[in-house]
């Protein structure tokens, strides 16, 4: 009854979010710990009072467009703005791919750019980042895709481009479109955005959701050429931003000091959780991001990302044979962080003192395969008998 592409894929899985009243550390979705700005009630009271809710909003989110226009200095027409940006990942794929396009992009990185894919079933082309997840600049031009997307700081790695790297990339494949994730810029010394009004091949996405504390009211913005924005608009929604999510994106965005301020403390509890982990003996790729990604090269982290959510903390594992022993880990308050380290400690420590020829692969190998379950259920059984290293 469907498209045979549809029937063959896999769909995209979010991070679990617990039910109403059930009471977890939720390290899992990169939300922002900090509540959203104080003007949003109102903002959000004034949107409902009189024919608020009775009337369609507004198609162009023209107020909340103008807000992002003043706040990032790009003029109107090159904004579009989004049901988070999510929507607009999903209006640029519908836009850009025929079947049997090609798309390509660094992996690791955000899961949503395969199924996006596979719905228009274009064909991607994987450019695997290399051992400490920088950008695989030159196998992304050479992959030569009709759409290229960059996700930086990267999920869930946490690194990001240089400007130098995006220039020679947008330059290195122009005319085709270069779009950069910047969903956690704000978390960053400095974002990329300023390169839109520069090269019509760039596209950049931002969020609300992360920095500015609002991944549930579903706000994001495009930045592109106005030819881009043009072609966009064609395959948005009507009605995409409701009139108390475009009212929100104003207050929001006019107290960006607000956020500012979220993003600093963040910053600053990220560099303690990040020696702290470390000092564990974790491999932690320096973040740019609102989260890190904790690694121990070889051994199946599944265990630990189980134990902490017995103990009521969730964390995202992606069990991937690129990531099977990684932990993407939120950055949330830092009570929240010290009960997590806590924990962490407890369940994470038997396995730094496994020697080497316990690991399911060994360190230097260029590509780990994710173990099978039996393999990592004998791991498990055999831990306690380790002897601690003299
Ligand atoms: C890299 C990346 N891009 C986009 C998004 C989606 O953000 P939004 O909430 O605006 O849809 C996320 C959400 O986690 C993300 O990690």
């Amino acid at each position: 009854m469907f498209r045979a592409a549809i029937e063959k894929m896999q769909p995209y899985v979010p991070g679990e979010q617990p039910r109403p009243g059930q009471r977890l550390i939720k390290l899992n979705t990169n939300e922002n710990p900090y509540p959203p700005s104080p003007r949003i009630r109102r903002a959000i009271a004034r949107a409902v009072a009189g024919d608020g809710l009775r009337l369609y909003p507004r198609p162009m989110a023209d107020e909340f467009v103008a807000a992002a226009a003043k706040l990032y200095r790009v003029p109107s027409r090159m904004i579009v703005a989004g049901n988070g940006s999510d929507e607009l990942l999903a209006m640029l794929f519908r836009a850009v791919l025929d079947p049997g396009d090609t798309v390509s992009y660094p992996v690791p990185t955000y899961p949503l750019y395969d199924t996006l894919a596979a719905i228009q079933e274009a064909r991607v082309i994987r450019a695997e980042m290399d051992r400490d997840f920088g950008f695989p600049v030159e196998k992304l031009i050479d992959a030569a895709a009709k759409l290229t997307i960059i996700c930086s700081p990267n999920s869930p790695t946490g690194t990001e481009v240089s400007r130098r790297e995006l220039i020679r990339l947008l330059d290195g494949l122009s005319p085709r479109l270069v779009a950069v994730d910047e969903a956690y810029a704000d978390f960053a010394r400095r974002g990329l955005l300023g390169l839109v009004r520069s090269h019509r091949n760039l596209i950049v996405l931002r969020t609300l959701s992360k920095s500015f504390s609002l991944a549930g009211m579903r706000l994001g913005l495009c930045f592109a050429h106005e030819s881009a924005i043009r072609q966009l608009l064609k395959v948005k929604d009507s009605y995409n931003l409701s009139r108390v999510a475009q009212a929100v994106g104003c207050a929001a965005l006019e107290d960006a000091r607000w956020a500012q301020r979220n993003a600093e403390r963040i910053r600053r509890t990220r560099i303690e959780v990040t020696a702290q982990l470390r000092a564990m003996g974790f491999e932690v790729p320096p973040s740019a991001a609102n989260f890190v990604l904790a690694r121990m090269a070889g051994i199946d982290l599944s265990t630990v990302a189980a134990g902490l959510r017995k103990r009521g903390i969730l964390v995202r594992y992606f069990g991937t044979a690129l990531l099977y022993d990684s932990l993407r880990i939120s950055i949330g308050l830092p009570a929240e962080m010290t009960i997590l380290i806590r924990e962490l400690k407890d369940l994470a420590a038997p396995l730094t003192l496994m020697s080497p020829g316990w690991r399911i692969v060994k360190e230097d190998s260029p590509r780990p395969r994710p173990p099978r379950p039996s393999q990592s259920a004998r791991l498990n059984r055999k831990r306690p008998a380790l002897a601690a290293p003299a």
